[in-house]
């Protein structure tokens, strides 16, 4: 699952499906399958969609082609994201030709975007549901075992499944995700999410410090909070008990010492001092920020309705280093966002410099329909200037990545182990509190995943960084 989270942040996002898991066969009468696609919060939410099916008597398979029900969980955040789904759909036309009774279902972002339009594109659909809307999907699925197309995408302004207990998919025991908050309220120009998560609402905190003990208990050692923007986390009890990101932060670290906490994904507008005091009090909350940048110059940042300036900017990292020493730091850019001149595109590349991010995540603009920007400006930048621009930004990223790495190099970090390395079963790999990914040998009896070592790093690459237990 920890590996589940890396590669969620590394290749999810660029639309690719995590592998779905295996559910107890005996306890359920028929089979659902599901795939997701796009950030952790789908992820999250594939794990809810799994309870609410168990309780419909469905248990999961990893064959689809043994399943009487395929659901994909879907992203609409650049074009190549549903393209990704699409393509992914033509695939499931054999098994059902195979089975004619079995049902495929479309969940998630495109779902939500698309509604019964879906319906009429992909054929094979028989079932759309927009991501306020999983609760419905026992009447939905009575209704398409019926032989009738069945649709729900109403957002709602409440909808938390708070009291879901989410069933851990593909979890290797290790790391979990919680989900504190639905829904974003930030109108990103460029972002296709307020129109299909709907308005921001969050979660009541204690089903959130629940949903964590829980987890701990259980034998888990790593959280992470989620939600398109978390520092505008803010919840009301009935009690009318306030509880803010910071409060929220607090409450999860004292669960347990042995518990990690990290969250996703911070808004420089947003991210408070108290925020950064609170991540600097306790251990267990990670040394580690994803702090979204977009671009590095402040016309094209306005254009995108970011509501902060490259100063702006600075200033928030040069704070972040100054209460949390050697907090990790990583960031999201888009290359030839609407008018982006080629001065501009180099304001990024400065910034890159400026800033040493561990790590990146970089993508091209990809106008999407009904977003402000493309109503409003003209997606101008020619196809092959943006992704000149993106290869760039990637290199310049990598160059500085690859020196940042190797700094670490003679450090002791704490390690949570998460498991073998990929590449060899004699070698251990965990995360330091920075999120930075640690391959050791191990040479020392009687540890465990889920266990905690200390590491001094003896090599680096770009990426990872290679140790020994001392
Ligand atoms: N709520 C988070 C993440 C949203 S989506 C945040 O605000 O940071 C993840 C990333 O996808 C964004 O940070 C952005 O870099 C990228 N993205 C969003 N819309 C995009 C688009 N239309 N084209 C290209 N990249 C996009
Ligand atoms: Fe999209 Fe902006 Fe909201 Fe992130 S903060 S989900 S980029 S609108
Ligand atoms: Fe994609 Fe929806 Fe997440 S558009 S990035 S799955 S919120």
């Amino acid at each position: 699952m920890a590996e589940l989270l890396q590669k969620d942040i590394e290749e999810l996002r660029q639309g690719e499906a995590y592998a779905p898991f295996e559910g107890d066969p005996n306890q359920f009468d028929k089979k659902f399958y599901i795939e997701s696609y796009g950030c952790a919060m789908n992820f999250s939410d594939s794990e809810v969609v799994a309870s609410i099916l168990n309780d419909r008597g469905f248990g999961a398979t990893k064959n689809f082609e043994e399943a009487d029900l395929i659901l994909l969980n879907t992203c609409s955040i650049r074009e190549k994201a549903e393209q990704t789904v699409r393509t992914r759909l033509h695939d499931f036309k054999k098994a059902k030709h195979n089975n004619p009774g079995m049902l495929i279902g479309v969940l998630g972002c495109m779902a939500e975007r698309l509604k019964a339009k879906l319906l009429e594109e992909e054929k094979l659909v028989d079932i759309v549901v927009g991501p306020d809307a999983y609760r419905s999907l026992p009447d939905l699925i009575t209704e398409a075992e019926g032989g009738q197309k069945s649709v729900n995408v109403l957002l709602s302004r409440e909808e938390t499944y708070a009291d879901i207990s989410p069933v851990r998919l593909d979890s290797n025991g290790v790391a979990a995700f919680v989900s504190i908050m639905r829904g974003c309220n930030n109108m990103c120009t460029f972002c296709v999410v307020p129109f299909t998560r709907g308005r921001e609402r969050s979660r009541d905190a204690d089903s959130i410090v629940k949903e964590c003990q829980d987890l701990f208990d259980r034998g888990f050692r790593e959280v992470t909070l989620l939600g398109q923007n978390v520092d505008s986390y803010y919840h009301t009890s009935a009690e009318g008990k306030e509880v803010t990101f910071a409060n929220l932060l607090e409450m999860t670290a004292k669960v347990s010492p042995l518990l990690r906490v990290r969250f996703s994904t911070s808004h420089p507008k947003d991210i408070t001092d108290d925020v950064l005091h609170t991540i600097a009090k306790y251990h267990n909350i990670c040394k580690y920020i994803h702090l979204p940048v977009q671009s590095g110059n402040t016309r094209v940042l306005q254009l995108m309705n970011r509501t902060y300036t490259r100063e702006w900017y600075f200033n928030k990292v040069k704070r972040i280093r100054e209460i949390i020493p050697g907090c990790g730091l990583s960031t999201d850019i888009i290359s030839g966002f609407c008018t982006e001149t080629e001065e501009e595109h180099k304001d990024t590349l400065s910034l890159i410099e400026h800033c040493d991010f561990d790590m990146a995540y970089m993508y091209s603009y990809s106008e999407r329909p009904g977003t402000l920007a493309a109503r409003r400006y003209t997606d101008d930048v020619p196809d092959e200037v943006k992704k000149r621009r993106l290869s760039e930004i990637i290199d310049q990223q990598h160059l500085f990545q690859r020196e940042n790495y190797k700094r670490d190099i003679g450090k002791v970090f704490e390690v949570l182990i998460e498991g073998d390395s990929k590449k060899s079963n004699k070698d251990w790999v965990g995360r330091s509190s920075q999120n930075k990914v640690i391959v050791f040998p191990k040479n020392k009896e009687g540890l465990k995943k889920c266990d905690y070592v200390q590491v001094k790093i003896t090599s680096a690459t770009s990426a990872t960084l290679i140790g020994e237990i001392i």
